[in-house]
């Protein structure tokens, strides 16, 4: 252990007591803090929901925004707004139900687990693909990863973050040049945990069954799989640091008091139109201007000079969705009925996993209008497989889901990815 000085244990229990509990006050206190569902029963009491950002401002956090009568709207209200907002609620004749009730005792299960689960990997020196991670655990399993599969895998350095952190890709490959490739990002939102940790059991998954799932095997014969397991580095390490909640990235200007710009709505493509926010302390803040931030622009180079990929997944959490473009307006992409017919195939091939249903559609009208997304960036740039995921759950836990759904989750989610893959391999373009 780095700066232990030598010597007697009770220094050191000391030392490590000390540290943990600097850590421990260090991070936000979620005491009593709700998550409440409202099921609005039309457009009126959507609107009176959307209302609630401006009339609490950085009160109300939006773990699924309003959208449209069918779908629930869940928020985390703080302990001292509950009365108020419930209040409010009432008053306008919202029904709700509470989802959470009380946020502080699930992330302190959840810090438990990993610290369980953290003990149990040291003393058998194995990584757990069952439990959560910190960055530096991550970025240390990559290395290990790296250097035990290097006949496939190779990590790529593609820029640096905003508070100059490594942005890292893994590339799987069987040679060849700028084959056709797949690109599968998660992460780009730092509370959805869910994500990194599928992505890093899928990341495994392929060089297991790279040679025995026949399937598998010719996808990477042909066509090579690029993985950004922690697409916003900073704002992933505050969730482990300082505040488990935070979605956007770390980014701050001269004069602005709020920090972070949402980097799913800093992209290209409908910049700045409906379903963003100009509002720097919203947060579905775009950003300055298109590609502003470091995180975004560094995959945008990466995949424009690569100039070759075919499918672009883009995993979020939570409510089990699959969707493709577009999010910037109700238009039809040109290739709607194939990656319609496609996302239905996928969600199939999902459920007979778990028995986990997933709505599909595209984005604007499964979810909302949503601006300045990356798949609609990657449609509008040539590639035509383009989709985001919503993995679990529907909201029991929400970003919060309990580490043991982990495996499941990756497991079905590795049927409908490869399901995209199959088509890309066999309708190319
Ligand atoms: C969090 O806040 C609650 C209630 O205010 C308090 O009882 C608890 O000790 C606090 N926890 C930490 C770790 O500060
Ligand atoms: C950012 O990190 C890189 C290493 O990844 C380092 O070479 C560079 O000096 C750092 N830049 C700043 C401004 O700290
Ligand atoms: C976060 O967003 C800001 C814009 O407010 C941007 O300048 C910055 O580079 C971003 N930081 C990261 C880590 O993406
Ligand atoms: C945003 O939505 C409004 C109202 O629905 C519509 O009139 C407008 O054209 C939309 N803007 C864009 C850029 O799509
Ligand atoms: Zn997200």
């Amino acid at each position: 252990m780095l700066g232990v000085p030598r010597g007697g244990t009770g220094r050191q229990i000391l030392l490590v007591f000390s540290i943990m509990l600097a850590a421990a006050w260090g991070q936000m206190n979620f005491t009593g803090d709700q998550v409440l569902r409202v099921l609005a029963k039309d457009e009126e009491q959507l609107s009176l929901l959307r209302d609630l950002e401006g009339l609490k401002p950085q009160k109300v956090d939006f773990w699924r925004g309003p959208a449209r009568p069918s779908l629930p709207v869940d928020m985390r209200i703080p302990f001292s707004e509950l009365n108020d907002i419930k209040a409010y609620l009432e008053s306008h004749g919202l029904a709700y139900s509470v989802m959470i009730k009380d946020i502080q005792v699930l992330l302190n299960e959840e810090r438990e687990a990993m610290a369980r689960s953290r003990r149990l990997e040291r003393s058998t020196s194995s990584f757990s693909y069952s439990s959560y991670h910190t960055l530096e655990e991550i970025y240390s399993w990559i290395d290990n990863f790296v250097a035990e599969n290097s006949n496939i895998v190779s990590k790529i350095h593609i820029g640096n973050s905003f508070e100059n952190r490594s942005i890292l890709v893994l590339k799987f490959s069987t040679g060849g040049s700028r084959r056709p490739a797949i690109w599968i990002d998660t992460g780009i939102h730092s509370r959805e945990w869910i994500t990194h940790a599928t992505g890093i059991w899928t990341a495994k998954k392929i060089v297991i069954e790279f040679g025995k799932n026949g399937l598998l095997t010719n996808i990477l014969k042909a066509m090579d799989i690029f993985i950004e397991l922690v697409t916003n580095p900073d704002g992933f390490a505050f969730t482990h640091s300082m505040n488990r909640l935070w979605r956007k990235n770390k980014s701050s200007r001269p004069g602005i008091f709020c920090i972070g710009v949402d980097l799913n709505r800093n992209w290209k493509s409908g910049f700045g139109g409906n379903g963003s926010n100009s509002n720097p302390c919203s947060e579905t803040y775009h950003g300055p201007s298109p590609q502003s931030e470091p995180e975004v622009a560094a995959i945008v180079n990466f995949i424009t000079k690569h100039g070759n990929f075919k499918v672009l997944i883009s995993i979020h959490s939570y409510s089990q969705m699959l969707m493709y473009p577009y999010g910037h307006s109700m238009e039809s992409v040109s290739n709607e009925k194939e990656l319609h017919s496609l996302a239905q195939d996928a969600v199939k091939a999902l459920y007979q996993v778990h028995g986990i249903q997933y709505i599909f559609g595209s984005i604007s009208a499964t979810l909302y209008v949503a601006s300045g997304i990356t798949v609609d960036w990657a449609y509008d740039n040539g590639i035509k497989y383009a989709f985001s995921f919503e993995l679990r759950d529907t909201g029991r836990y929400g970003f919060l889901l309990p580490a043991t759904q982990i495996v499941p989750t990756a497991q079905e989610t590795w049927m409908a990815i490869l399901t995209i893959m199959k088509h890309a391999l066999h309708h190319p373009y």
